[in-house]
């Protein structure tokens, strides 16, 4: 029968609590839907590179490279200086592995509260594609004068129309796909009027191609706002990477939190990345409580990359029924069940 090569990164915190209950379900879905999954483990992360020094060996990259599909936990560590192993690990990845779409669903799922007054899973329902290989994140630049009162440092942007083409195109593909086709492009004409001028004459000329999407452009300050007040507008957002970083914490947030947002690294000809979008979320660590359900959407996102559609859905649902009957609410320690138990109860659910 089929079978599949995932490498699986625990990764710091709460990470290797969320990924086993990924794994458990995923598994599930693989013998119900006859499929195999092979899980690799690779120990990357804070301990690893307390122990010696290792952030991410280039022979890890390399087999890295020949799996099928990559699931993430978390990278982050309160005892390592913030950046080492993010930039290290993650965004080594992302970059490397040329993962160029950011992908994280914003969707209010039944039962789940939103922050949003008068807001139902009707009206919370849309992708944000953040541009995951440029921008800001390159990390071009440099100080200038360090250390003298005329410091200066410079943090430069770099957009390609290459790099701008393709999660664009994506983005078109993708909008074309859904019931409503409507792509909104989130960034900032009137202010980075080089980078967003090319951005914006590049949605122009893909829109041309793609007449059955309808498209509109706003600011990223007014995205903010059209979020919380009409999110409802919104079906597939397409921004940069700083901007999708910022707006997808908000897009969380609306949906109900960290415990639930999940996303994807794509690249649509290599090797994509899974992960719940939370971070390694130190104060929960090793007590069985955090909640794995981001975690668990990821990896119904991974299904859906790998081609099982069908499992995807069924995960979602089985998710969606948790939801429904068993968590009194989706913060750690407060889910009414611990982390292994909604895990169990996902995977029950999923067979059922
Ligand atoms: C995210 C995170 C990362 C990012 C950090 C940990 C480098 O915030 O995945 O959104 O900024 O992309
Ligand atoms: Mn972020």
């Amino acid at each position: 029968s089929e079978s599949y090569s995932v490498a699986v990164i625990p990764g710091d915190g709460t990470g290797p609590e969320v990924i086993r209950e990924g794994k458990k379900v995923l598994q599930a879905a693989g013998s119900l839907y006859g499929f195999a999954l092979n899980f690799v483990d690779y120990d990357l992360g804070g301990d690893r590179f307390l122990k010696t020094g290792e952030v991410l060996p280039d022979s890890v990259v390399e087999e890295l490279r020949q799996a099928d599909v990559i699931y993430l936990g978390a990278i982050g560590h309160p005892d390592v200086q913030p950046g080492i192993l993010e930039k290290g690990i993650l965004l080594r990845l992302r970059f490397e592995l040329d993962q160029y779409v950011n992908l994280r669903p914003v969707k209010l799922y039944p039962g789940v509260d939103t922050p949003l007054k008068n807001k139902g899973p009707e009206d919370i329902d849309f992708i944000v594609h953040r541009e995951n290989t440029e921008g800001f994140y390159v990390g071009s630049g440099g100080f200038f004068k360090k250390g003298t009162p005329d410091e200066m440092a410079i943090q430069e942007s770099i957009n390609t129309r290459k790099g701008i083409e393709r999660l664009l195109r994506y983005s078109f593909e993708v909008a074309r796909q859904r019931p409503r086709k409507k792509l909104t492009l989130c960034g900032k004409t009137n202010v980075l009027t080089y980078a967003w001028d090319l951005w914006n004459r590049t949605f122009q000329e893909l829109a041309k191609e793609y007449p059955d999407v309808s498209t509109d452009y706003a600011h990223v300050d007014a995205i903010c706002m059209w979020m919380v007040k009409n999110p409802e507008w919104f079906d597939v957002i397409a921004t940069d990477n700083m901007f999708g970083d910022i707006i997808t914490d908000l897009g969380a947030m609306i949906q109900g939190g960290m415990g639930i947002a999940a996303g994807g690294n794509i690249n649509p000809e290599g090797v994509s990345m899974f992960e719940p979008i939370g971070g390694s979320a130190p104060k929960y660590t090793g007590k069985n409580i955090i909640n794995p359900l981001a975690c668990i959407l990821a990896g119904g996102l991974l299904l859906e990359t790998l081609g099982k559609k069908e499992a995807a859905d069924s995960v979602e649902k089985a998710v969606v029924k948790v939801l429904s009957k068993d968590l009194k609410s989706l913060d750690a320690g407060r889910m009414g069940y611990s982390t292994s138990e909604v895990g169990d109860r996902v995977a029950e659910y999923l067979s059922a």
